[in-house]
């Protein structure tokens, strides 16, 4: 097969406790626009379904009507998160048929969905814990939205430079990295992504282990962690006992101006973690000359780490929900291929050093 079968990540599909709330965050905190609806109001009787976009990048927020479906179970198990992360396929059947000459991803029947727009072919895989990927051919459809989806006018909506899905985490449990790299690279013909993060000197500051894989030249990047026993209690653990399974931990959105980003969405009340001051005392000798004023960075909370290739800039959201596991990074990429590992460490460095000065080391 010449062709890659994998195009690009479509959409992600969350299943929540409210829909209606996680569009009002999404829309007046994040800057999405709703573009589309499906509920009782389009012929769907037990669930509504909001789609939500900024830049290329695609969210669905679906909420159960009934107290018994498969939504509600899983919003009951594991609070709000990622159920889908679909993928736009460019032909159903290569895809397929390279899956199950793998013989590895277990995935259902394909189906063949009949719409006025023409059809559509759609299969479902699954990984990690009761995350799916559900793999979309739009070959041969012309609609704008899957069908069961009414257009929305949503006017007036500022966006915040978000431009498209940078990578997609999970978190699986001790010793099972390796395994869903595995499943990725030798099921679905993904590649390891060897980076800068892999030169591992932070593990013991980190509590985590992570490693990457990615599709036809990073179009489709999704790093995978694993607890690991650091300094402190994993974050990884923490996730997993409150999702009660492994899931999705983070969606990174890239900008192209990550201060103008987060400058709009901390005035429209999104949180996001905290940076200690020490953090840039030293950041000037670690990642050297970059374009952004210092100041305002640390005035931002923002992060910067560096590799050989260049340099980014990140930060993460506060948990999107009341459990302490979803949450969004914003990043900006100037050069760098990696994932800002250098933060763990330099983050704990910093931490230790206030701890020190306050004679408590
Ligand atoms: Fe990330």
């Amino acid at each position: 097969m010449s062709e890659k079968a994998l195009d690009r990540v479509d959409y992600v599909e969350f299943y929540v406790g409210s829909a209606r709330q996680w569009a009002y965050y999404h829309k007046f905190g994040l800057g999405f626009r709703v573009l589309a609806y499906s509920g009782p109001e389009t012929g769907v009787r037990d669930h509504v379904s909001y789609l939500m976009e900024q830049g290329r990048v695609k969210v669905m927020l679906t909420n159960s009507l009934v107290p018994d479906s498969q939504i509600s179970s899983h919003v009951k198990l594991h609070g709000d998160g990622v159920k889908d992360i679909a993928i736009r396929v460019n032909n159903l059947n290569d895809a397929i048929s390279d899956m199950d000459e793998r013989k590895i991803v277990k995935h259902d029947t394909p189906r063949k969905v009949k719409t006025e727009n023409g059809n559509i072919y759609a299969a479902t895989a699954s990984t990690y814990g009761e995350t799916v990927h559900s793999l979309i051919d739009y070959g041969e459809y012309e609609g704008e939205f899957l069908p069961g989806f009414v257009p929305v006018e949503d006017v007036g909506i500022q966006d915040s430079g978000i431009q498209r899905f940078d990578h997609i985490v999970g978190n699986v449990e001790e010793k099972k990295m390796e395994d869903w790299v595995d499943y990725y690279v030798d099921g679905m013909g993904f590649e390891p992504l060897i980076s800068f993060d892999d030169k591992d000197i932070s593990t013991e500051f980190s509590a985590l282990k992570s490693k990457v894989v990615h599709y036809n030249n990073r179009k489709i990047v999704f790093p995978i962690n694993e607890p690991a026993r650091g300094k402190k209690k994993s974050q990884i653990q923490e996730y997993l006992d409150y999702y009660h399974m492994p899931g999705v931990q983070h969606i990174a959105l890239h900008t192209d101006d990550i201060l103008g980003t987060v400058r709009k969405m901390r005035k429209m009340g999104i949180e996001f973690q905290s940076t200690p001051d020490s953090y840039y005392r030293e950041l000037a000798e670690r990642v050297g000359k970059i374009d952004e004023d210092m100041n305002e960075l640390k005035e931002n909370n923002i992060l910067v780490d560096r590799d050989d290739d260049g340099y980014l800039l990140q930060i993460f959201t506060k948990p999107t929900g009341d459990r302490p596991t979803f949450f969004y990074e914003i990043i900006q990429r100037k050069g760098a291929t990696s994932f800002g590992k250098g933060n763990f460490k330099a983050l704990f460095e910093s931490i230790e050093r206030d701890q020190a000065r306050r004679g408590n080391l």
